[in-house]
């Protein structure tokens, strides 16, 4: 902490308020207000622009200058030399894993992919055309049913299991969402099979033939799954935080963040920007929807543009991009229609003084649903993917706050309904 200190003085109180400044290791101080509500004042911060809700040590985003760090390490350097479990590990526990610890790691998670059978029954309840988010947000929550060995979140061996289980059955969850969807039976998962190969073979290996995972293809879902893995107090995140500060168990709480996930200002716009894509068709006409996006009486966003913190390029937007070319150019695809629109769109709205003043970048979405639909992935699994890829920043969040003093989250507000009047006498 600084010693540094803000003066806030306030019409008809009669003297200044002295409230604590802090500073981080980098990035903004913060103000401590917490003392206002003894002198019966509240901040007001709709969509906590301006709001630091916690202190934590796990990821740091500088929006300016586009920058991303998991535990101090740029995203970029990551992308390009870790891969998913690695990243899991070094969120998780704050450090890269030593050979020895990777290992064990690794084999932690592929011993935890498989889930209860009864679990499979529990998707026979929802109609084949479900939306494969609707699923995950009942059946990941449907898991504390199953393991209430785990559920004692003081309990630091309890949390440890959790995490295993919650990033081990996501991608196997992920996979039966989409085997229900199109009548085929579930895939096992196979312990002789990285995270992101097995996730390949529960997708689209069946029981009649060997199916072997492409490397192309694993390497771009694992890349996909580590780009996505944590992003600090995002929406969803801090749904999973706010959730956690009840002492709800950490399957609730997970279910929680892929509820906020799925929104289309969130986690929902890799999906919304294919579907953008696919409306726009063809290059000639990305000026009108240009325009519709600056209409302010047109409720259309150009999705996959603009963050809340990025006023810059979104790091993992330009590792995406990289990637995008690389694996359509290994598929055979680097003519994808989509990706030349995605491409001429990008350049015009860069250009266009509306998105520039605003500073509407690119951000991870824009880019995503071109790889996921170039490997195979159904747009409406898209999120299910973020979600998936998101598991260990969730879970990380969720750890650091319950193994530190936290109370639970209970904001305040500026009330203007009607003040205190009688029930009407008949
Ligand atoms: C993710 O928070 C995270 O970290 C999220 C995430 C993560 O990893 O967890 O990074 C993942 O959610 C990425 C964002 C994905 N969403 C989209 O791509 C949907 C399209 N984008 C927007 O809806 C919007 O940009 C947000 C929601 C992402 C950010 O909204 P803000 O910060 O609340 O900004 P705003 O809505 O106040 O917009 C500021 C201005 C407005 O115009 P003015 O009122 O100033 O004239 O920019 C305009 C907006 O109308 N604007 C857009 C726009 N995004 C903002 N105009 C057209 N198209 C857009 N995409």
């Amino acid at each position: 902490m600084t010693g540094k200190k803000a003066q806030l003085s306030v019409d008809g109180l009669s003297e200044t308020i002295e409230l604590p400044v802090y500073e981080g290791t980098t990035g903004p101080d913060v103000v401590d207000v917490r003392s206002l509500v003894s002198r019966d004042l509240f901040t007001f911060d709709p969509g906590f622009m301006s709001t630091a809700s916690c202190e934590s040590k796990i990821t740091y985003i500088d929006g300016d200058k586009g920058i991303l760090l998991y535990r101090g390490y740029p995203i970029e350097q990551l992308a390009e030399k870790s891969d998913y479990l690695e990243c899991c590990y070094l969120l998780l526990n704050g450090e890269l894993p030593n050979p020895k610890q990777k290992s064990e790691f690794v084999n932690a998670i592929r011993y935890h992919t498989m889930v209860h059978e009864q679990i499979n029954h529990f998707f026979n309840g929802f109609p084949r055309h479900a939306h494969p988010m609707a699923i995950m947000v009942g059946v990941v929550g449907a898991l504390s049913a199953f393991y209430h060995d785990s559920l004692i979140i003081n309990d630091e061996d309890h949390r440890k299991i959790a995490a295993l289980r919650l990033i081990a059955k996501m991608p196997t969850l992920a996979a039966m969402t989409y085997k229900y969807s199109i009548g085929h039976p579930f895939m096992y998962p196979r312990n002789d099979l990285s995270f992101s190969e097995n996730f390949l073979h529960m997708m689209f290996g069946t029981p009649c033939e060997d199916y072997v995972p492409s490397p192309v293809l694993a390497d771009a879902m694992d890349k996909i799954f580590l780009l996505h893995a944590d992003h600090e107090q995002n929406a969803s995140t801090s749904t999973v935080r706010l959730a956690g500060s009840t002492g709800a168990n950490p399957y609730a709480c997970i279910s929680s963040g892929i509820t906020a996930l799925w929104g289309p200002a969130h986690g929902g716009a890799n999906e919304a920007v294919l579907k953008m894509l696919f409306e726009i068709g063809d290059a000639k006409n990305i000026d009108k929807y240009i325009k519709k996006a600056k209409d302010k009486d047109d409720p259309f966003r150009l999705m996959g543009f603009g963050h809340r913190v990025y006023k810059n390029f979104d790091p993992r937007a330009k590792v995406l991009r990289a990637a995008c070319q690389n694996v359509l150019k290994e598929l055979g695809k680097e003519d994808d229609p989509l990706l030349k629109i995605a491409m001429q769109l990008e350049k015009i709205a860069l250009e266009d003084e509306y998105f520039v003043e605003r500073n509407l970048y690119p951000n991870v979405d824009f880019y995503s649903g071109i790889i996921l639909k170039a490997i195979g992935i159904p747009v409406n699994l898209f999120t299910v993917i973020f979600a998936t890829g998101r598991t260990p920043g969730w879970v990380a969040h969720w750890h650091e706050m319950i193994s530190n003093p936290f109370k639970i989250g209970r904001p305040r507000q500026l009330y203007t309904g009607p003040t205190y009047r009688d029930y009407p006498t008949k």
